[in-house]
């Protein structure tokens, strides 16, 4: 599969150990769930699977070197601090180690995660890349000023740019008003929006829900969201797709790269089915007007910013 041919990824945020899964999400999904989940995504083209070093507590990355065949492409993450200075060799080191994860010897994506030391850690990227060790090089949670900055460094060096890895959904377009996904459209850079589900507030409640942080966050967002979810589901009702599946169409239609949590085969079938329908530019509007004016609180875009070293 061509990289740029990409309709959607597959989020590992939520691969873990039991525990993890249970007081993430309020459940844990065993391996072979797991697996099966795995072949449908090969089966239908979802190639590619987004990764970080912290994702399960540490387990999610070792998870993917023991569970997903060659034919899955890795994006995996360096994050750096956000409180130590920038060290010579960090870059390498924390790949290396990855590598170690994934029983590889590249990534086919490398992200810098965060717009910390931008110019020393894109030099060791570089470095990488022409050792063969990162394919494409993206950066993730940057502004239009950061962006503009990490392009001029890998232009000086006639590397593309590959992607940016922001947060984007029905509830935040903070990164669509402010300039950077149209910059991203005029250069020729990918834009990849991660948590299109808002971590699960874009997917109505299931009945039997037990506690679990994110239902604790999440009671009071929404009930204020109803008219969005009615919108939805009629939208999905038209297309003959569920209410998530609709959040994920929405981005996708926008031109953006939906990454979705997966765990789950019907998860990975919703993700392909979704990334195929088209929607229409009224039900857009719709959907965006309703968004618009509820104006539901979430911490979205600046998520990670407040890593982000001043
Ligand atoms: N670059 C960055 O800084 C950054 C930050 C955060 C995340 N990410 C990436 O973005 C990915 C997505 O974020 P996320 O996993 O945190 O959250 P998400 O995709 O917004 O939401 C995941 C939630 O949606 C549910 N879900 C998934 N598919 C569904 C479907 N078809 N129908 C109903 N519910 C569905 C999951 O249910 P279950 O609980 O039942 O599985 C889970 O509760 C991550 O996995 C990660 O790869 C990147």
């Amino acid at each position: 599969m061509n990289i740029s041919d990409l309709k959607a990824v597959v989020g590992t945020n939520s691969w873990g150990s039991a525990f993890y899964g249970k007081v993430l999400r309020g459940s844990a999904v065993d391996d072979a769930t797991l697996k099966e989940a795995i072949q449908l995504a090969v089966k239908l083209n979802l190639l590619v699977f987004d990764t970080a070093q912290d994702y399960g507590l540490g387990k999610g990355q070792k998870m993917i070197g023991e569970l997903c065949p060659e034919e899955i492409m890795i994006s995996a993450k360096f994050t750096p601090s956000s409180k130590h200075k920038y060290e010579y060799g960090q870059v390498r080191e924390s790949i290396e180690n990855d590598l170690e994860d994934f029983h590889r010897d590249y990534v086919d994506i490398y992200w810098l995660h965060l717009p910390n030391d931008i110019e020393q850690n894109l030099r060791e990227m570089i470095q990488l890349y022409h050792e063969g060790k990162i394919r494409h090089i993206g950066i993730s949670n940057f502004n239009l000023a950061e962006c503009q900055r990490a392009k001029m460094i890998l232009d000086a060096e006639h590397i593309p740019l590959y992607g940016v890895q922001n947060h984007y959904s029905l509830l935040d377009r903070t990164w669509e008003k402010n300039g950077v996904l149209d910059w991203c459209k005029e250069n020729d850079v990918k834009f990849w929006a991660w948590a299109v589900l808002e971590e699960g507030l874009l997917v109505p409640p299931k009945k039997d829900e037990k506690f679990t942080i994110m239902k604790f966050i999440f009671e009071r967002k929404r009930e204020k969201l109803y008219p969005l979810y009615k919108a939805m589901h009629e939208i999905g009702k038209e297309h003959r797709i569920s209410i998530a599946q609709v959040a994920m169409a929405y981005v996708s239609n926008k031109g953006i790269i939906p990454i979705c949590g997966c765990r789950k085969p019907y998860q990975i079938a919703q993700l392909y089915k979704a990334s195929q329908v088209k929607l229409s530019d009224v039900e857009i509007r719709r959907l965006e007007r309703i968004s618009d004016r509820l104006q539901v609180n979430i911490l979205g875009a600046d998520m990670f910013r407040f890593a982000v070293r001043k």
